[in-house]
């Protein structure tokens, strides 16, 4: 990490707030959902009669992989019969609200083990840019808005916090760990992978034009920031060192390890889709006219991500959660004098390690996926 920069990032406010605020991502992995149903479709099982193994690469406090293993699981029973037992392993930074994420497991009325007693959940805290598994121990792997984060920072930005809001020098830096950080990733996912195993990864990404959708979203955020500076909430060299470790990147980028054509560290690409995710909260305003729960939900949406990474730049702890609650309250008052829609882009990629069963790798040509 840079020097001075922040301490941690990349880990989603806790006690709830990530499972009540995120209705985006939980709205991205929907559009995900046909991909992974594929997926498991494909997947071949090798060996023996081993439980089959879900990896959640990124989980969080865990509502928003309920969903999507939930119908993991129906597709698994569907093809392997219900005696197979299905270990279910949550994964996150071990800075992460893992209390949280138990009790989703374990009360939730939408758990998938109230559907299915023959699954297993655990949750394992490390980061997924180390060995997170022994080598071919995973079937199944699924990571939802979560490999946008970079293993670290790899520059201070001036004037603002986003890589994407970044030029120069700044920019190549974060794209280079951009690139860096993807292909670490694939490498340490394609060796926990079984043969014939699947991967899908959904990202918030970038447009084939370079636009993610949310920019005006944060910069209304900068601008609340700058005013706290201005104010003397904090310091100019505390917000020097607040930049969010958020790296979104365009579906060129993704398929980069892949080119020209061939397989990554064994693994191929079956699919690589760019969908748009429609605003709902704007789609809700529209029809009701509620700016207050219009602004609400935004701005609970930007603190519940990504105020606890810049807050970590504050030098005082006691200090870290009023600057969240400003930094709310200034983005609520701005979203509701502007309201506009933040209509977003999701990327996702769908990986088949190679050596299963023939059938069941269909290497998707990549001049059919660009
Ligand atoms: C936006 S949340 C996504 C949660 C959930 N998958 C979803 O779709 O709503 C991103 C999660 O990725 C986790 N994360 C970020 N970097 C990580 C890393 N290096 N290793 C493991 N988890 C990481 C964060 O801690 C956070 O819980």
């Amino acid at each position: 990490m840079q020097s001075g920069a922040v301490r941690s990032h990349g880990v989603m406010e806790g006690g709830g707030s990530y499972n009540r605020h995120a209705r985006i991502p939980a709205g991205g992995a929907g559009l995900a959902m046909p991909f992974l149903e594929q997926a498991v479709q494909r997947l071949a099982l090798n060996g023996n009669n081993h439980p089959i193994v879900i990896a959640d690469y990124g989980s969080s406090e865990g509502k928003n992989s309920l969903a999507p293993l939930r119908a993991a699981i129906r597709g698994l029973r569907v093809r392997f019969g219900p005696n197979r037992p299905i270990q279910v392993v949550h994964i996150d930074q071990a800075a992460n609200d893992f209390n949280s994420l138990f009790d989703v497991l374990h009360r939730d009325p939408e758990r998938y083990s109230a559907e299915d007693p023959n699954t297993f959940p655990s949750a394992i805290g490390r980061s997924f840019y180390e060995p997170v598994f022994p080598p071919e121990q995973v079937d199944l792997g699924w990571s939802s808005y979560a490999a946008v984060w970079l293993s670290h920072i790899p520059a201070l930005i001036p004037g603002h916090f986003l890589a994407v809001a970044s030029t120069g020098e700044v920019r190549a830096a974060f794209d280079r760990q951009g690139a860096e950080d993807w292909r670490r990733f694939l490498s340490l996912r394609a060796r926990e992978l079984r043969p014939g195993g699947r991967l899908v990864v959904v990202l918030p990404a970038l447009n084939d034009h370079g636009a993610a959708g949310f920019e005006p979203l944060f910069n209304h955020a900068n601008a609340a920031v700058a005013e706290m500076v201005a104010e003397g909430t904090i310091s100019a060299d505390e917000r020097a060192r607040m930049v969010l470790g958020a790296y979104p990147r365009r579906r060129a980028q993704l398929l980069e390890p892949f080119e020209p054509s061939g397989p990554f560290e064994g693994l191929v690409v079956e699919n690589c889709e760019l969908s748009e995710l429609p605003d709902a909260a704007w789609t809700d305003y529209q029809r009701d006219g509620k700016l207050e729960t219009y602004a609400d939900w935004h701005a609970g949406f930007f603190r519940s991500i990504f105020a606890p990474s810049l807050a970590s730049a504050l030098d005082d702890a006691a200090r870290r959660s009023s600057f969240a609650d400003q930094l709310e309250a200034r983005l609520k008052q701005r979203l509701a004098q502007r309201p506009m829609p933040f209509h977003s882009f999701v990327q996702t990629i769908v990986l088949a390690k190679e050596g299963g069963n023939a059938d069941s790798n269909e290497q998707v040509r990549l001049e059919t996926l660009r």
